[in-house]
Protein backbone atom coordinates (compact mmCIF):
# COMPACT_ATOMS: atom_id res chain seq x y z
CA UNK A 1 0.00 0.00 0.00
CA UNK A 2 1.29 3.04 -0.76
CA UNK A 3 1.95 5.80 1.85
CA UNK A 4 3.33 8.91 -0.15
CA UNK A 5 0.09 10.99 -0.51
CA UNK A 6 0.79 13.36 2.34
CA UNK A 7 -1.43 16.00 1.32
CA UNK A 8 -1.05 19.01 4.00
CA UNK A 9 0.83 20.60 6.35
CA UNK A 10 -1.21 22.95 8.80
CA UNK A 11 -2.28 22.81 12.80
CA UNK A 12 -4.86 21.18 14.80
CA UNK A 13 -6.27 21.44 17.86
CA UNK A 14 -4.30 19.15 20.37
CA UNK A 15 -7.38 18.11 21.45
CA UNK A 16 -8.66 16.69 18.52
CA UNK A 17 -5.87 14.25 17.71
CA UNK A 18 -6.82 10.82 18.04
CA UNK A 19 -5.07 8.25 20.12
CA UNK A 20 -5.10 4.68 19.54
CA UNK A 21 -4.08 3.34 22.46
CA UNK A 22 -5.06 -0.27 20.61
CA UNK A 23 -2.61 0.18 18.15
CA UNK A 24 0.57 1.25 20.75
CA UNK A 25 -0.59 -1.22 22.91
CA UNK A 26 2.46 -1.47 25.07
CA UNK A 27 4.25 1.85 24.03
CA UNK A 28 6.48 3.88 27.34
CA UNK A 29 6.83 7.59 27.08
CA UNK A 30 10.27 8.50 27.19
CA UNK A 31 9.99 11.41 29.65
CA UNK A 32 13.53 13.07 29.19
CA UNK A 33 12.62 13.22 25.41
CA UNK A 34 9.12 14.87 26.19
CA UNK A 35 11.21 17.41 28.09
CA UNK A 36 13.33 17.79 25.16
CA UNK A 37 11.25 18.73 22.91
CA UNK A 38 9.04 20.44 25.06
CA UNK A 39 12.12 23.29 25.31
CA UNK A 40 11.57 24.29 22.15
CA UNK A 41 8.45 23.35 19.91
CA UNK A 42 9.54 25.31 16.88
CA UNK A 43 12.37 23.02 15.56
CA UNK A 44 10.16 19.96 15.74
CA UNK A 45 8.77 18.47 12.55
CA UNK A 46 4.73 18.25 12.20
CA UNK A 47 3.22 15.19 13.73
CA UNK A 48 1.69 12.62 11.25
CA UNK A 49 -2.31 11.98 11.52
CA UNK A 50 -4.25 10.23 8.97
CA UNK A 51 -7.82 12.07 7.70
CA UNK A 52 -9.44 11.02 10.89
CA UNK A 53 -6.55 13.01 12.94
CA UNK A 54 -5.73 9.17 14.06
CA UNK A 55 -1.95 9.76 14.75
CA UNK A 56 0.61 7.42 12.66
CA UNK A 57 3.62 9.01 14.01
CA UNK A 58 4.89 11.58 16.55
CA UNK A 59 3.27 10.61 20.21
CA UNK A 60 6.44 12.30 21.82
CA UNK A 61 6.05 15.34 20.08
CA UNK A 62 2.49 15.21 20.39
CA UNK A 63 2.95 14.93 24.58
CA UNK A 64 5.94 17.72 24.13
CA UNK A 65 2.95 20.10 22.75
CA UNK A 66 0.95 19.08 25.90
CA UNK A 67 3.62 19.82 28.39
CA UNK A 68 3.95 23.34 26.66
CA UNK A 69 0.69 24.00 26.94
CA UNK A 70 0.27 24.85 23.38
CA UNK A 71 -2.96 24.96 21.92
CA UNK A 72 -2.06 23.63 18.36
CA UNK A 73 0.49 21.36 16.48
CA UNK A 74 1.82 21.13 13.46
CA UNK A 75 0.33 18.21 11.55
CA UNK A 76 0.84 16.41 7.97
CA UNK A 77 -1.63 14.53 6.95
CA UNK A 78 -1.31 10.95 5.07
CA UNK A 79 -4.88 9.37 3.89
CA UNK A 80 -5.31 5.59 4.74
CA UNK A 81 -7.27 3.38 3.28
CA UNK A 82 -8.16 0.77 6.21
CA UNK A 83 -7.31 0.01 9.36
CA UNK A 84 -4.25 -2.79 7.96
CA UNK A 85 -2.81 0.28 6.18
CA UNK A 86 -3.08 2.47 9.52
CA UNK A 87 -1.27 -0.12 11.66
CA UNK A 88 1.15 -0.49 8.84
CA UNK A 89 2.40 2.68 8.61
CA UNK A 90 2.86 3.43 12.30
CA UNK A 91 4.80 0.43 12.81
CA UNK A 92 7.38 1.80 9.65
CA UNK A 93 7.58 5.24 10.94
CA UNK A 94 8.26 3.98 14.83
CA UNK A 95 11.16 1.40 13.30
CA UNK A 96 12.69 4.51 11.20
CA UNK A 97 12.59 6.32 14.61
CA UNK A 98 14.32 3.79 16.09
CA UNK A 99 11.61 3.03 18.92
CA UNK A 100 11.54 -0.90 18.49
CA UNK A 101 8.24 -2.72 19.20
CA UNK A 102 8.86 -6.41 21.42
CA UNK A 103 8.10 -9.52 19.60
CA UNK A 104 4.71 -10.12 21.55
CA UNK A 105 3.97 -6.30 19.87
CA UNK A 106 5.09 -7.55 16.28
CA UNK A 107 3.71 -10.90 16.38
CA UNK A 108 -0.09 -9.05 17.73
CA UNK A 109 0.96 -6.67 14.80
CA UNK A 110 1.57 -9.40 12.57
CA UNK A 111 -1.41 -10.86 12.83
CA UNK A 112 -4.05 -8.05 13.02
CA UNK A 113 -2.47 -6.54 9.28
CA UNK A 114 -2.38 -10.46 8.41
CA UNK A 115 -6.44 -11.07 9.67
CA UNK A 116 -7.19 -7.42 8.05
CA UNK A 117 -5.81 -8.68 4.75
CA UNK A 118 -7.70 -10.21 2.01
CA UNK A 119 -7.38 -13.84 1.65
CA UNK A 120 -6.38 -14.01 -1.91
CA UNK A 121 -3.60 -11.39 -0.60
CA UNK A 122 -2.17 -13.20 2.14
CA UNK A 123 0.73 -15.61 0.81
CA UNK A 124 2.56 -12.28 -0.91
CA UNK A 125 1.73 -10.70 2.55
CA UNK A 126 3.64 -12.71 4.46
CA UNK A 127 7.28 -11.51 3.25
CA UNK A 128 5.93 -7.75 3.34
CA UNK A 129 5.48 -8.39 6.99
CA UNK A 130 8.74 -10.21 7.43
CA UNK A 131 10.54 -7.25 5.81
CA UNK A 132 7.99 -4.57 7.76
CA UNK A 133 8.57 -6.02 11.21
CA UNK A 134 12.45 -6.69 11.23
CA UNK A 135 12.19 -10.97 11.54
CA UNK A 136 12.69 -13.44 9.57
CA UNK A 137 9.95 -14.78 7.08
CA UNK A 138 10.18 -18.28 9.27
CA UNK A 139 8.99 -16.34 12.33
CA UNK A 140 6.19 -14.73 10.38
CA UNK A 141 4.86 -17.99 8.98
CA UNK A 142 4.71 -19.40 12.85
CA UNK A 143 3.01 -16.53 14.42
CA UNK A 144 0.19 -16.67 11.57
CA UNK A 145 -0.13 -20.54 11.16
CA UNK A 146 -3.11 -20.95 13.60
CA UNK A 147 -4.72 -17.83 11.09
CA UNK A 148 -4.23 -20.20 7.93
CA UNK A 149 -5.52 -22.78 9.59
CA UNK A 150 -8.77 -21.47 10.64
CA UNK A 151 -9.20 -19.80 7.69
CA UNK A 152 -8.46 -23.00 5.41
CA UNK A 153 -11.28 -24.91 7.91
CA UNK A 154 -14.01 -22.37 7.44
CA UNK A 155 -13.13 -22.08 3.17
CA UNK A 156 -13.12 -26.26 3.29
CA UNK A 157 -16.58 -26.11 4.84
CA UNK A 158 -17.94 -23.37 2.69
CA UNK A 159 -16.33 -25.40 -0.45
CA UNK A 160 -18.26 -28.61 0.99
CA UNK A 161 -21.72 -26.52 1.18
CA UNK A 162 -21.66 -25.63 -2.22
CA UNK A 163 -20.86 -29.03 -3.07
CA UNK A 164 -23.81 -30.31 -1.80
CA UNK A 165 -25.50 -27.70 -3.48
CA UNK A 166 -24.67 -29.28 -6.56
CA UNK A 167 -22.36 -25.99 -7.28
CA UNK A 168 -20.10 -26.99 -10.38
CA UNK A 169 -16.13 -27.25 -9.67
CA UNK A 170 -15.61 -23.96 -11.76
CA UNK A 171 -18.10 -22.26 -9.85
CA UNK A 172 -16.82 -22.85 -6.66
CA UNK A 173 -13.23 -22.55 -7.56
CA UNK A 174 -13.94 -19.22 -8.75
CA UNK A 175 -15.75 -18.31 -5.88
CA UNK A 176 -12.92 -19.10 -3.27
CA UNK A 177 -10.02 -18.13 -5.07
CA UNK A 178 -8.44 -21.92 -5.55
CA UNK A 179 -8.20 -24.05 -8.48
CA UNK A 180 -10.43 -26.11 -10.07
CA UNK A 181 -8.58 -29.54 -9.15
CA UNK A 182 -8.26 -28.14 -5.61
CA UNK A 183 -12.36 -28.47 -5.73
CA UNK A 184 -11.87 -31.58 -7.63
CA UNK A 185 -10.09 -33.14 -4.50
CA UNK A 186 -11.80 -31.87 -2.31
CA UNK A 187 -15.00 -33.26 -3.62
CA UNK A 188 -13.39 -36.73 -4.14
CA UNK A 189 -12.47 -36.49 -0.49
CA UNK A 190 -15.78 -36.68 0.97
CA UNK A 191 -16.80 -40.06 2.58
CA UNK A 192 -19.58 -40.74 4.80
CA UNK A 193 -17.18 -42.47 7.42
CA UNK A 194 -15.29 -39.11 7.43
CA UNK A 195 -18.44 -36.62 8.72
CA UNK A 196 -18.21 -35.27 12.00
CA UNK A 197 -20.19 -38.02 14.46
CA UNK A 198 -23.67 -35.52 14.35
CA UNK A 199 -23.30 -35.14 11.08
CA UNK A 200 -23.20 -38.90 10.14
CA UNK A 201 -25.68 -40.01 12.49
CA UNK A 202 -28.49 -37.23 10.42
CA UNK A 203 -26.90 -38.31 7.21
CA UNK A 204 -27.69 -42.13 8.53
CA UNK A 205 -31.25 -41.14 9.60
CA UNK A 206 -29.97 -42.50 13.11
CA UNK A 207 -31.55 -38.94 14.71
CA UNK A 208 -34.70 -36.89 14.50
CA UNK A 209 -36.43 -39.55 12.23
CA UNK A 210 -39.01 -43.01 13.10
CA UNK A 211 -39.15 -44.93 9.72
CA UNK A 212 -42.45 -45.11 8.00
CA UNK A 213 -44.13 -48.34 8.86
CA UNK A 214 -47.29 -48.43 7.00
CA UNK A 215 -46.95 -45.72 4.44
CA UNK A 216 -44.67 -42.68 3.85
CA UNK A 217 -47.55 -40.44 2.60
CA UNK A 218 -49.12 -41.12 6.14
CA UNK A 219 -51.45 -37.59 7.16
CA UNK A 220 -49.25 -36.08 10.15
CA UNK A 221 -49.73 -32.61 11.55
CA UNK A 222 -47.60 -30.25 9.42
CA UNK A 223 -44.48 -29.43 11.05
CA UNK A 224 -44.54 -25.93 12.20
CA UNK A 225 -42.10 -23.60 10.87
CA UNK A 226 -42.52 -23.55 6.99
CA UNK A 227 -44.09 -20.43 5.96
CA UNK A 228 -44.93 -21.21 2.26
CA UNK A 229 -48.38 -21.55 0.80
CA UNK A 230 -48.55 -25.25 -0.12
CA UNK A 231 -45.13 -26.30 1.46
CA UNK A 232 -44.58 -29.21 1.89
CA UNK A 233 -44.82 -31.74 5.02
CA UNK A 234 -41.00 -32.00 5.61
CA UNK A 235 -41.73 -35.63 6.89
CA UNK A 236 -42.92 -36.67 4.14
CA UNK A 237 -39.65 -35.44 2.16
CA UNK A 238 -37.61 -37.30 5.34
CA UNK A 239 -39.18 -40.49 4.30
CA UNK A 240 -38.39 -40.38 0.60
CA UNK A 241 -34.59 -39.65 1.47
CA UNK A 242 -34.57 -42.40 3.63
CA UNK A 243 -36.09 -44.73 1.29
CA UNK A 244 -35.10 -44.24 -2.10
CA UNK A 245 -31.25 -42.19 -1.39
CA UNK A 246 -28.12 -42.51 0.28
CA UNK A 247 -25.73 -39.71 1.82
CA UNK A 248 -24.41 -37.87 -0.53
CA UNK A 249 -27.02 -38.70 -3.50
CA UNK A 250 -28.56 -35.99 -5.46
CA UNK A 251 -32.06 -34.76 -5.18
CA UNK A 252 -33.52 -32.87 -7.62
CA UNK A 253 -36.67 -30.54 -6.37
CA UNK A 254 -37.92 -28.26 -9.34
CA UNK A 255 -41.07 -27.18 -7.87
CA UNK A 256 -38.46 -25.81 -4.56
CA UNK A 257 -41.18 -23.21 -3.32
CA UNK A 258 -39.65 -22.55 0.42
CA UNK A 259 -36.78 -24.20 -0.69
CA UNK A 260 -37.65 -26.99 2.63
CA UNK A 261 -36.58 -29.70 0.31
CA UNK A 262 -33.28 -28.25 0.14
CA UNK A 263 -32.98 -27.76 3.92
CA UNK A 264 -33.22 -31.07 4.70
CA UNK A 265 -30.97 -32.22 2.27
CA UNK A 266 -28.24 -30.09 4.14
CA UNK A 267 -29.37 -32.06 7.31
CA UNK A 268 -29.23 -35.63 5.94
CA UNK A 269 -26.33 -34.62 3.98
CA UNK A 270 -27.87 -35.47 -0.08
CA UNK A 271 -26.73 -33.16 -2.56
CA UNK A 272 -29.48 -30.93 -4.08
CA UNK A 273 -30.42 -29.20 -7.19
CA UNK A 274 -33.64 -27.41 -6.57
CA UNK A 275 -35.03 -24.74 -8.75
CA UNK A 276 -38.55 -22.56 -8.90
CA UNK A 277 -40.52 -20.47 -11.54
CA UNK A 278 -40.08 -17.65 -8.98
CA UNK A 279 -37.67 -18.11 -6.29
CA UNK A 280 -38.96 -17.42 -2.78
CA UNK A 281 -37.47 -13.93 -1.77
CA UNK A 282 -34.38 -14.11 0.21
CA UNK A 283 -33.71 -17.79 -0.67
CA UNK A 284 -32.22 -16.78 -4.22
CA UNK A 285 -28.57 -18.22 -2.74
CA UNK A 286 -30.01 -21.80 -2.60
CA UNK A 287 -33.03 -21.68 -5.39
CA UNK A 288 -32.27 -21.55 -8.81
CA UNK A 289 -34.65 -19.63 -10.99
CA UNK A 290 -36.10 -21.80 -13.44
CA UNK A 291 -39.34 -22.26 -15.50
CA UNK A 292 -39.84 -26.04 -16.05
CA UNK A 293 -42.26 -25.38 -18.44
CA UNK A 294 -39.27 -23.66 -20.57
CA UNK A 295 -37.52 -27.74 -20.71
CA UNK A 296 -35.34 -29.64 -19.04
CA UNK A 297 -32.68 -27.67 -16.51
CA UNK A 298 -28.54 -28.24 -17.03
CA UNK A 299 -28.10 -30.56 -14.32
CA UNK A 300 -25.15 -32.10 -12.37
CA UNK A 301 -24.18 -35.98 -13.31
CA UNK A 302 -26.89 -37.92 -13.85
CA UNK A 303 -25.29 -41.00 -12.39
CA UNK A 304 -25.29 -39.02 -8.89
CA UNK A 305 -29.19 -38.50 -9.15
CA UNK A 306 -31.20 -40.73 -7.05
CA UNK A 307 -34.34 -38.72 -6.25
CA UNK A 308 -36.15 -36.14 -8.25
CA UNK A 309 -39.50 -34.88 -6.01
CA UNK A 310 -42.25 -32.88 -7.59
CA UNK A 311 -44.12 -30.69 -6.12
CA UNK A 312 -46.20 -28.79 -8.48
CA UNK A 313 -48.45 -26.14 -7.88
CA UNK A 314 -51.82 -28.31 -7.99
CA UNK A 315 -52.88 -31.21 -9.31
CA UNK A 316 -53.95 -30.49 -12.89
CA UNK A 317 -50.40 -30.15 -13.63
CA UNK A 318 -49.41 -33.56 -13.19
CA UNK A 319 -51.47 -34.20 -15.77
CA UNK A 320 -50.20 -31.78 -18.46
CA UNK A 321 -47.89 -33.32 -20.80
CA UNK A 322 -44.91 -31.18 -19.72
CA UNK A 323 -44.82 -33.58 -16.05
CA UNK A 324 -44.93 -36.76 -17.96
CA UNK A 325 -42.44 -35.28 -20.52
CA UNK A 326 -40.21 -34.05 -17.18
CA UNK A 327 -40.31 -37.89 -15.30
CA UNK A 328 -39.79 -39.80 -18.93
CA UNK A 329 -37.03 -37.83 -19.95
CA UNK A 330 -35.02 -37.36 -16.81
CA UNK A 331 -35.52 -41.51 -15.79
CA UNK A 332 -33.91 -42.28 -19.50
CA UNK A 333 -31.11 -40.17 -18.88
CA UNK A 334 -30.14 -42.10 -15.38
CA UNK A 335 -28.25 -44.96 -15.42
CA UNK A 336 -28.63 -45.82 -11.95
CA UNK A 337 -31.99 -46.50 -9.75
CA UNK A 338 -33.62 -43.36 -9.35
CA UNK A 339 -37.08 -42.50 -8.01
CA UNK A 340 -39.26 -39.64 -9.45
CA UNK A 341 -42.20 -38.96 -7.07
CA UNK A 342 -44.76 -36.71 -7.65
CA UNK A 343 -45.70 -35.66 -4.21
CA UNK A 344 -49.08 -35.24 -2.32
CA UNK A 345 -48.85 -32.41 -0.75
CA UNK A 346 -51.87 -30.89 -3.34
CA UNK A 347 -55.42 -31.60 -1.99
CA UNK A 348 -57.65 -34.02 -3.38
CA UNK A 349 -54.19 -35.72 -5.33
CA UNK A 350 -52.75 -38.75 -3.67
CA UNK A 351 -49.01 -39.31 -3.75
CA UNK A 352 -47.66 -41.50 -7.05
CA UNK A 353 -44.37 -43.16 -7.31
CA UNK A 354 -44.02 -42.32 -11.43
CA UNK A 355 -40.93 -44.60 -12.20
CA UNK A 356 -38.59 -46.20 -9.86
CA UNK A 357 -36.30 -48.43 -10.77
C1 LIG B 1 -46.68 -26.69 -4.12
S1 LIG B 1 -45.44 -25.46 -4.33
C2 LIG B 1 -44.02 -26.31 -3.83
C3 LIG B 1 -43.84 -26.29 -2.36
C4 LIG B 1 -42.51 -26.81 -1.89
N1 LIG B 1 -42.42 -28.24 -2.04
C5 LIG B 1 -42.29 -26.43 -0.45
O1 LIG B 1 -42.25 -27.30 0.43
O2 LIG B 1 -42.17 -25.23 -0.17
C6 LIG B 1 -45.27 -25.35 -6.06
C7 LIG B 1 -44.16 -24.44 -6.52
O3 LIG B 1 -44.04 -24.61 -7.94
C8 LIG B 1 -43.63 -23.38 -8.50
N2 LIG B 1 -43.96 -23.41 -9.93
C9 LIG B 1 -45.19 -23.30 -10.53
N3 LIG B 1 -45.08 -23.42 -11.86
C10 LIG B 1 -43.76 -23.62 -12.10
C11 LIG B 1 -43.00 -23.82 -13.31
N4 LIG B 1 -43.58 -23.81 -14.49
N5 LIG B 1 -41.67 -24.02 -13.20
C12 LIG B 1 -41.08 -24.02 -11.99
N6 LIG B 1 -41.73 -23.82 -10.83
C13 LIG B 1 -43.05 -23.63 -10.88
C14 LIG B 1 -44.40 -22.35 -7.72
O4 LIG B 1 -43.73 -21.09 -7.78
C15 LIG B 1 -44.42 -22.97 -6.32
O5 LIG B 1 -43.37 -22.42 -5.53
Amino acid sequence: MSDLAIVTVETLPLGEVVWRKDLYPRLETNPQTVDQYAEDLTVLPPIEVNQHHELIDGWHRWTAHKKAKAERVPITVTETSSETHLLELAIRRNAKHGLQLSLEDKKDMARRIYNGTAEREREGKKAALAATLSVSERTVRDWLSRIDKDTKEARDKRIFAAWLACRTQQEIADAEGVSQKYISEQADSYQTADLPSGMKAAAEHATDFEPPIYNVWKQQDKTPGGKHFGNSEVRWVDNLLYLYTRPFDVVIDPFAGSGSTADLCRKRMRRYWVSDRKPAVGREDVIREHDITAGLPRLPRWRDVGLVYLDPPYWKQAETATIRRIWRTWTCRSSRRLSVILSASSPASSARVLTSR
